[in-house]
């Protein structure tokens, strides 16, 4: 449980912008925000961020609600893994004991590293002095990347002991298991987060015949393999410069062409390439250059690489190597240059999805058309979409029309609420209670007018009598207290309405308890119509044209109010 005052301060703290710009890329658009929907295929922006009120809110979806609804939805976190996540970053202690866990494996991580390194620059690393040298990686990269040695006697419990770290914590960061220290005569490479705290380590066999040639460190609280890129800490900046990242399969591969050079690069660990390693590629590279090795399984694991970085919005580009080589290999044998020139031709997706996939059978070619056909739906950018349309329909010889339409029920399939109208109708009184909620702060002047009477329909009422009830309400809130549709409503409109003013506010109240009382009036007008009451009919006409007059005042006001 996390108390109250801690969630109010949170939320208090919280910049939306902030938060939500860690996933999408937002441009200032007037008082809002708007970027592409992380929560549904689009090509054009219709996902809004509003700083002031702290929510945002797709037009396109539909989704929408603060910062911790955004990271509930988008990180499939429970309420309180989402605080805790915007605490964490906000630099707020909740669960000191979890902090402190974290704390000690990285520290456990961090000395097993230093104990590594040790055994390398020692007599008792020879083994692995020379199989690097065998390997022809610099000492530089050696001290750069602080790669390690694991002898095959041990040693790292005695080492710990004698830092003062008992041996639960390396149980806990996955260094020792049943007693046993899991890596021994292998070589070490520690993998960082990107604050270059280590996490993990993968550690490769010296000798040939012990299995598995490669073992990672298990998955714990702080390590999660899908979920880091082996060398991004030591590329990024690069990366970021460059616009562009070097994607490559292994650890060798990494080093052996990150000291030519090649140094905007990094390599998942061992699995392919999951969703959030490419969201978190997009953060630092517009444009990816796959290099895996050049088997069937590297091509295959291309294959499934295209599609994510397409939907994390990155360009991706495939370099071949030839068969049986991998990068390492590669630049090994045929040098620096070689491997410039091969980069330099690396295909886009389009061209090396067509010569990857074995075409032989009509059937065969159509499933490679429809593929190719879904993957050229998910680009978002909307000139390369054209493009990529466009040139389908002349390489496979298929009206863009058809294309069109074959992506189009592809996408409805995969999002039901694709393309949706802009503007959903709304009715007099939910544009007025959107309003009440945009202008929540001028709350108390709204409640001196207007009464739950004035709203008739059921659920605008039912929401104000809860306005009413409450002191402090949140916008956030709103989908415990309205059906999804009215919800949605609600926070387009406040998303796309102006700032509340004092004076626009009470000016809107004025107009619609006017409009509220006519109608009133109307009714009991007709009513003694209906009666052949003539004298009660008068003086509700009277009343009317008074009230005319009242409302025509105020629009008047509004006229004069809003001119330049
Ligand atoms: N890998 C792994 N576990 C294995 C095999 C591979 O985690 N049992 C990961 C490692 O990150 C490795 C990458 O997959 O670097 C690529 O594997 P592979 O191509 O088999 O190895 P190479 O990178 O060629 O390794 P080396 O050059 O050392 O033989
Ligand atoms: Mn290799």
């Amino acid at each position: 449980m996390i108390e109250q005052e801690k969630i109010e301060e949170i939320k208090r703290q919280t910049d939306i912008v902030d938060v939500i710009g860690k996933y999408v890329q937002l441009k200032k658009m007037g008082r809002n925000f708007r970027g592409l929907c992380p929560f549904h295929a689009e090509k054009n922006p219709s996902f809004y961020v509003n700083p002031e009120k702290n929510i945002y809110y797709c037009f396109g979806c539909k989704k929408g609600g603060n910062a911790i609804n955004f990271l509930m939805e988008y990180e499939k976190l429970d309420f309180p893994d989402a605080i805790k996540r915007l605490a964490k970053s906000l630099g707020i202690e909740i669960d000191t004991t979890k902090g402190l866990r974290h704390k000690e494996l990285y520290e456990a991580n961090e000395f097993a590293c230093q104990f590594f390194a040790q055994c390398l620059d020692r007599e008792i690393g020879r083994r692995g002095q020379e199989y690097l040298a065998r390997r022809n990686i610099r000492p530089a990269d050696i001290k750069d990347f602080r790669l390690g040695y694991a002898p095959s006697s041990g040693g790292l419990v005695t080492f710990m002991r004698q830092k003062g770290m008992p041996v639960e914590r390396l149980q806990q960061a996955g260094l020792v298991s049943a007693n046993r220290e899991l890596f021994r005569d292998r070589l070490m490479f520690p993998i960082f987060n990107l604050s270059g705290r280590i996490v993990g380590f993968g550690g490769r066999s010296i000798d040939d015949h012990m299995q598995p040639k490669y073992l990672n460190s298990p998955e714990t609280p702080i390590f999660r393999k899908g979920e880091v890129l082996y060398g991004l800490y030591q590329s990024k900046e690069r990366i970021r410069a460059k616009g562009e990242v070097i994607l490559v399969e292994g650890y060798f591969d990494l080093l052996s062409i990150y000291q030519h050079g090649f140094d905007n690069i990094c390599a998942p660990l061992g699995t392919s390439l999951t969703e959030q390693q490419a969201v978190l590629l997009s953060r630092f590279a517009r444009k990816a250059m796959i290099l895996f090795d050049g088997d069937l399984s590297g091509m295959r694991a291309a294959l499934r690489a295209i599609g994510l970085l397409i939907d994390a919005q990155v360009d991706v580009y495939v370099a071949v190597l030839p068969e049986n080589a991998d990068p390492d290999s590669f630049i090994n044998e045929q040098g620096a240059q070689a491997l410039h020139d091969l980069l330099a031709q690396a295909s886009d997706f389009f061209h090396f999805y067509r010569n990857a996939v074995k075409v032989d059978t009509v059937a065969q070619e159509i499933t490679l058309i429809k593929d190719l056909i879904q993957i050229i739906g998910r680009i978002r950018d909307p000139i390369r979409y054209d493009r990529y349309l466009k040139y389908a329909a002349h390489v496979f010889e298929i009206p863009v029309e058809t294309i069109q339409n074959e992506i189009s029920v592809v996408s409805a399939k995969s999002e039901a609420p694709a393309r949706a109208v802009q503007k959903p109708k709304i009715s007099q009184e939910e544009r007025m209670m959107a309003m009440i909620l945009n202008g929540y702060e001028y709350f108390p002047l709204v409640r001196e007018v207007l009464q739950p009477d004035d709203f008739s329909e059921e659920s605008i009422n039912r929401l104000y009598k809860k306005l009413l009830k409450e002191d402090d309400f949140d916008i956030a809130d709103l989908s415990e207290a309205v059906d999804e549709g009215l919800r949605e409503k609600l926070l387009s409109a406040i998303m796309r309405d102006e700032p509340v003013s004092q004076d626009s506010i009470s000016q809107a109240i004025r107009t619609y308890k006017g409009r509220v009382q006519e109608k009133r009036l109307m009714e009991r007008r007709n009513a003694a119509i209906k009666r052949g009451d003539e004298a009660a009919r008068k003086e509700f006409d009277r009343e009317l044209a008074a009230l005319k007059r009242q409302l025509l005042n105020i629009n008047v006001e509004k006229a004069v109010d809003s001119e330049p």
